[in-house]
C-alpha cells in the first residue's frame, strides 16, 4: 500500500493518508523548552534504567492523580514508548503456554507480543456488543491457563470507550480468577466531548496488586518519535521489568525524559484541551459524511481519533470488472481509484471494517471521506 501511495505521490497525485496512528499537531513549547535546556546543559549520559528519580517521582504523582489510587516511585517506570511497557509486561508476567485474553478487534501488537513471550492469545469478539467489552464474553474465554487480559480503552482501532459497568464486572472476574489486567490507556487523554475515560482501578482499587497500567506521552503530548511511555504496577513486577529493560534497551532517551519532566512541572492542560477541541470538530464534520455513505456502520467514536467503519455490505461487489473480494482489496481500490490510504480491519483481526484516522488536516478529512463515499456509491 505504501508503495502504491508513493508511486501516486511521485506522479503529483494528492494522496490522503488516513492510516497514520498519531496526531498531526506539533508537540508544545514546554516540551521543546525542556529538551533544549537538557541539550544545552549536556544531559547526554545514561539515566537509571526506569528513568530519572525526579521523573519517577513526578510519574507516581501523575498516576496517583489519574487513577485515584496511591502509587509510589518504585511502582512506576519510564519505557521507550508504551510498546516497550507492554513488551516488558508480556515477558515478565507470562510463562510459555499461558493464555492471554485479547478483545478483538485489537491493536496489532498485542497478540504478537504475547506470542513473543510464548503465550497464547485468546480473542474475545467485541463486535456483537457495539465493540464494548462484555464481562460475560470475558468469562466465557477464561480457562485454568488464563494468565492475563489486555484491556485497551479508549480503543484502537474502534474508538470505543469501555463502560464503567462492564469494567467493574471484569475487575470482579479478574479478582475471582486471579488474572492479571494489563490496562492500556494510551488514549486516555483523548476522549470526545460528552464521554469519559473510565479507569478499572478507580472502579476497583483492590485490583492494584493484579494490574499493570500502561500509558504513553506519544499521543497525549504528540511526540510519538521521542519514544517515551510509562508503566505502573506492583513493585516486584516493576523491579522485574527493570531487570529486563536493563539488559535490552536500558533507559529511554535522557533528553525526552528531561523534556517531559519540565512539561509535567508547568503544564496546565491547555495543549490537550486544544487538541480535543480540534478532534471534536473534525469528528463532527466526518460523521456527517459517513452518515451519507451507503451500507456502512460506524463504531461509536468516543475516544482516540479513529473511525472504525464496517464495510461488509460492499464485500463481493464490483467496481466495473474488479471484484471487491475482501477488505484488503477494497483498501487497494480506495488507494488506486480514490487516492485515499485506509487501514484494513484485517490487520486488527476484523476483516469487515476499515480504520480511518481523523487526526489529519480538517480539509483532508472532509475531502478524503467524500472520496470514500463516492467510491462506495460506485460499487455494484
Ligand atoms: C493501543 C496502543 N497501545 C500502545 C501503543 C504504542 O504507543 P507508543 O508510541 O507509546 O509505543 C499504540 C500506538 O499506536 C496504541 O495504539
Amino acid at each position: 500500500m505504501r508503495t502504491i501511495a508513493n508511486e501516486l505521490k511521485a506522479q503529483g497525485v494528492h494522496v490522503i493518508n488516513f492510516a497514520a496512528g498519531e496526531l498531526d499537531v506539533d508537540t508544545f513549547d514546554l516540551v521543546k523548552d525542556g529538551a533544549r535546556e537538557a541539550i544545552e546543559v549536556g544531559k547526554n549520559a545514561y539515566t537509571p534504567t526506569l528513568g530519572l528519580p525526579l521523573l519517577r517521582k513526578q510519574l507516581a504523582t501523575l498516576v496517583t492523580k489519574q487513577v485515584d489510587v496511591p502509587y509510589s516511585d518504585n511502582e512506576v517506570g519510564l519505557t521507550a514508548g508504551a510498546k516497550q511497557a507492554l513488551y516488558n509486561a508480556a515477558m515478565v508476567l507470562l510463562d510459555p503456554g499461558d493464555e492471554v485474553i485479547i478483545p478483538a478487534p485489537y491493536w496489532v501488537t498485542f497478540p504478537t507480543q504475547v506470542e513473543l513471550a510464548q503465550g497464547i492469545p485468546v480473542f474475545v469478539n467485541t463486535k456483537p456488543h457495539g465493540y464494548q467489552l462484555k464481562a460475560s464474553a470475558v468469562e466465557q474465554a477464561l480457562t485454568p491457563r488464563t494468565k492475563a487480559i489486555i484491556i485497551n480503552t479508549p480503543n484502537n482501532p474502534t474508538g470505543v470507550v469501555y463502560s464503567n459497568g462492564e469494567l467493574a464486572k471484569i475487575a470482579e472476574l479478574a479478582l475471582a480468577y486471579d488474572v492479571w489486567v494489563i490496562f492500556d490507556e494510551c488514549y486516555a487523554s483523548l476522549v470526545r466531548s460528552g464521554f469519559r475515560h473510565e479507569h478499572i482501578l478507580t472502579i476497583e482499587p483492590r485490583l492494584k496488586s493484579r494490574s499493570v497500567l500502561v500509558n504513553s506521552f506519544s499521543k497525549s503530548h504528540a511526540l510519538t518519535g521521542w519514544r517515551l511511555g510509562y508503566v505502573a504496577g506492583p513493585a516486584e513486577v516493576i523491579k522485574a521489568m527493570e531487570n529486563l529493560q536493563g539488559h535490552t534497551t536500558s533507559n529511554p532517551s535522557s533528553i525526552a525524559q528531561y523534556a517531559i519532566s519540565h512539561a509535567l512541572k508547568h503544564d496546565e492542560g491547555k495543549f490537550i484541551t486544544g487538541v480535543n477541541k480540534l478532534l471534536d470538530e473534525r469528528l463532527a464534520a466526518a460523521q456527517v459524511i459517513v452518515a451519507e455513505m451507503p451500507g456502512v456502520r460506524l463504531a461509536s467514536p468516543q475516544g482516540a481519533f479513529y473511525l472504525f467503519i464496517d464495510i461488509s455490505a460492499h464485500l463481493g461487489k464490483r467496481l466495473d470488472d474488479v471484484l471487491v473480494s475482501d477488505v484488503d482489496r477494497l483498501c487497494e481500490l480506495a488507494l488506486r481509484e480514490a487516492q485515499i490510504a485506509l487501514v484494513s480491519g484485517a490487520a486488527f483481526g476484523d476483516p469487515t471494517s476499515v480504520r480511518v484516522s481523523y487526526a489529519i488536516g480538517a480539509d483532508d478529512v472532509v475531502e478524503g471521506l467524500h472520496r470514500l463515499r463516492n467510491l462506495l456509491e460506485r460499487l455494484r
